[in-house]
């Protein structure tokens, strides 16, 4: 089988959407810090962009989980392969996905950082499978509703691969 990306959503569109979302963002926080958790590797393409688009004091920072290994399909169970540096007690975070899609990755993570009492945690997710969702999760920012496709680009992978396309496109299998 022959992979084949067809683009779903162009590069200016993207940034277009993040710009507005950084925009609805300020005018929330005001100029309150902010402190960006970012889920690595899918999230990180969607932070940068973002934090670019900030005017409070941003402080931003990684943690990388996994919940798919090499499929397509949840393995429904999540893993922390690599946790904050930074402590989040007493902040306003934000926290940053590149695709929410059963929802349990953020319940999880969400749950977690809660205990450590940051003042405040908010989600920013670039797409969301919105039709998909299993776990009750709030995300208050949403770049694009997609439908149930398995998106790569722009931060997301299929087995590690095409993380650096500029667009959003969507994955599919075709015979040789
Ligand atoms: P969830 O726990 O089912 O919401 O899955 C969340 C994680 O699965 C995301 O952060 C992605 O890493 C991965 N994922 C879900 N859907 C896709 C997709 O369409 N393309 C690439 N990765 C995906
Ligand atoms: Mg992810």
């Amino acid at each position: 089988m022959k992979e084949v990306v067809v683009k779903r959503i162009d590069e200016v569109a993207i940034i277009k959407r993040i710009a507005e979302l950084a925009e609805q963002i300020n005018s929330d926080y005001g100029d309150k810090k902010l402190h960006l958790a970012c889920v690595l590797k899918g999230g990180v393409y969607f932070a940068c962009e973002l934090s670019k688009h900030l005017t409070m004091p941003v402080t931003i920072d990684f943690m990388s989980l996994s919940s798919y290994g090499d499929g397509m399909t949840s393995q429904g169970v999540i893993r922390m392969d690599q946790d904050l540096t930074m402590n989040i007690a007493g902040k306003d975070v934000l926290l940053v996905e590149d695709i929410i899609d059963s929802g349990r990755t953020l319940f999880y993570v969400e749950n977690m950082l809660n205990k450590r009492e940051p003042n405040s945690l908010t989600v920013c997710t670039l797409l969301d499978k919105k039709a998909r969702r299993e776990a009750d999760v709030e995300i208050k920012y949403v770049g694009f509703e997609i439908e149930d496709y398995f998106a790569v680009g722009y931060g997301l992978d299929y087995a590690q691969k095409y993380r650096n396309l500029p667009y959003v496109g969507e994955l599919q299998f075709k015979e040789d």
